[in-house]
């Protein structure tokens, strides 16, 4: 096949990518090099800017394939039995910039994408079934604590553990970070949880509360501390290499999703609030009901528009879904599609990677970058001109819940063994083996001994001795040694 020649984005033909045009070879160059002009001002923009958070992350599509009939819990389109579902997935560390390494210990992203028959699901997680924090107005100092000192642009243990140490409530998910699952083998390696209570109602109008689990069926497995500093030198893509290439060799990855479903009125008496996201169900008063598999099986043909352009957004749930009163969800649901207008641009809904495969019968129209056309007709809602007309009907029942009381500043109403600590200290003591607890001493030792200062340091011990005395002696011992 002939060479294609090269055009400028008019597509008209170009007469060199080696010279400039200019006013005899050593001649001032001239404005009217229009294809010089357009390299180099469309370099200037290529980028937009970086996630304030997941900035590092990899994506594929897949499928989504129903293989239980769970259509007594839901109504949602893609849960249906035989159900397949076209999806996209993406995967990330949170606190690293775009260059940052695959292996630094963090929790990881797992925000899924399903295109289904009533537009986008949105399911935006992490591979952990917990959070640092339970109030949406704590996140923002959360994660400048995780991220780089102001003055000298570095990132800083004591501010980590200065922040932890003060918010109790994240001692479940730090015991978490710190454990083996911190840093996963690989993006295959590792599970991925809704993390939040979720609201699934049925056909008849029931109402149940979920929390989803995908389990990854290539087995869980992670990188010791050692292995990944060494990786994290040798390959800060690592994750993103094996994610591409297993794939590209036609080793599918693939999850298997189950929920645990509690009936709606359990929610007031459950030993736990069941919607702290500190806070995980229990399998024994809430086992795993199987749902489907999800398999990644297709790599972006285009990193950025695929991958760097996806925008994920909790708010994006579909009939038959809806959220649930965690006061972390109810505020991200603001909060992503405010990201993505600022990130990629109002019309973001229309790139590929976000556009729904369902129709679009919205009011939205104009606006930078807009290329799918407005509804034609009467521009507004309601017309007699045969415009889309919202339909009850076609929503279903309103993913609601009965709310009435004084406006307050307080913490949840507290449920019969709620406490920042139990959790975390069943893990230590009951889920984790003695060689897991000996490299959680280690990894959080090793954490504290850098740069963390004398009072910090001291509250750390404590908050580890309240999670475990044992653990927390273990660690006060490692730390001097
Ligand atoms: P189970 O014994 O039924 O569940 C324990 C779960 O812990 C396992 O199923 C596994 O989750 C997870 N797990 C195993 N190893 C590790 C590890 N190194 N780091 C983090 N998680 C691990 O007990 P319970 O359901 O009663 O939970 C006991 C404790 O287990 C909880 O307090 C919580 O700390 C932790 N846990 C519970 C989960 C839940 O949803 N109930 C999920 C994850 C952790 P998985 O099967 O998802 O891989
Ligand atoms: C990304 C906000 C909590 C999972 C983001 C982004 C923002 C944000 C602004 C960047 C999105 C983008 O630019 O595309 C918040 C706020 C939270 C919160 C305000 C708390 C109130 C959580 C929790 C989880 C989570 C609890 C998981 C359970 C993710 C994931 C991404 C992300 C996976 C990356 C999405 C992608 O791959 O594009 N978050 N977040 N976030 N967040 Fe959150």
């Amino acid at each position: 096949m002939a060479t294609p020649y090269t055009t400028n984005n008019a597509g008209i033909p170009v007469e060199s990518d080696e010279h400039s045009l200019t006013v005899g070879p050593d001649g001032p160059i001239l404005l009217q090099d229009h294809y010089l002009i357009e390299k180099m001002a469309q370099f200037n923009r290529e980028r937009v800017p970086e996630r304030v958070v997941h900035a590092k992350g990899s994506g594929a599509y897949g499928r989504f394939e129903v293989t239980n009939d769970v259509s007594q819990f839901t109504r949602a389109d893609l849960f249906q039995p035989g159900r397949r579902t076209e999806m996209l997935a993406r995967f990330s560390t949170v606190a690293g910039e775009q260059g940052s390494p695959d292996t630094w210990r963090d929790p990881r992203g797992f925000a899924l994408k399903f295109y289904t028959e009533h537009g986008n699901y949105d399911l935006v997680g992490n591979n952990t079934p917990v959070f640092f924090v339970r109030d949406t107005i704590k996140f923002q100092d959360f994660i400048r604590s995780q991220k780089r000192r102001p003055d000298n642009g570095l990132r800083d243990n004591d501010m980590q553990w200065d922040f932890w140490t003060l918010s109790p409530e994240s001692a479940h998910q730090v015991t978490w970070l710190m454990g083996d699952r911190g840093i996963p083998k690989s993006y295959r390696h590792m599970n991925g949880y809704g993390s939040h209570t979720y609201m699934w109602i049925n056909g008849a109008g029931t109402k149940f509360w979920v929390k989803y689990h995908f389990k990854t069926d290539q087995g869980i497995d992670f990188l010791t501390q050692a292995d990944a500093d060494t990786l994290a030198g040798e390959n800060a893509d690592y994750h993103r290499q094996d994610l591409w290439e297993s794939i590209d060799r036609g080793e599918h990855p693939s999850w298997t999703l189950y929920v645990q479903v509690m009936p709606f009125e359990d929610a007031a008496d459950y030993r736990f609030n069941p919607f702290d996201l500190t806070k995980v169900w229990p399998h024994g008063d809430y086992p795993l009901i199987e749902v489907g598999r999800m398999t990644l099986d297709r790599n972006p043909e285009d990193f950025f528009v695929h991958i760097e352009q996806a925008a994920f957004e909790p708010a994006n749930m579909v009939p038959g879904i809806g959220p649930s009163p965690d006061k972390m969800l109810l505020g991200r649901l603001f909060s992503y599609p405010d990201t993505h207008r600022y990130r990629i641009g109002p019309n973001y809904a229309q790139l590929p990677p976000n556009r729904p495969h369902s129709p679009v019968n919205s009011y939205a129209k104009d606006g930078p970058m807009r290329y799918e056309p407005a509804n034609t007709g009467a521009p507004y809602a309601p017309n007699s001109y045969g415009g889309p007309a919202a339909s009850p009907q076609a929503y279903g029942e309103i993913a609601g819940w009965q709310a009435a009381g004084e406006m307050v500043r307080e913490a949840y109403a507290l449920h019969a063994e709620d406490d920042d600590f139990g959790q975390p200290g069943t893990m230590v003591r009951e889920v984790l083996d003695d060689a897991a607890r000996e490299r959680l001493v280690g990894n959080v030792a090793g954490h504290l001994r850098d740069g963390v200062s004398a009072p910090v340091l001291e509250r750390a011990l404590t908050y580890w001795r309240s999670i475990d005395q044992g653990i927390g002696d273990r660690i006060a011992a490692a730390v001097k040694s």
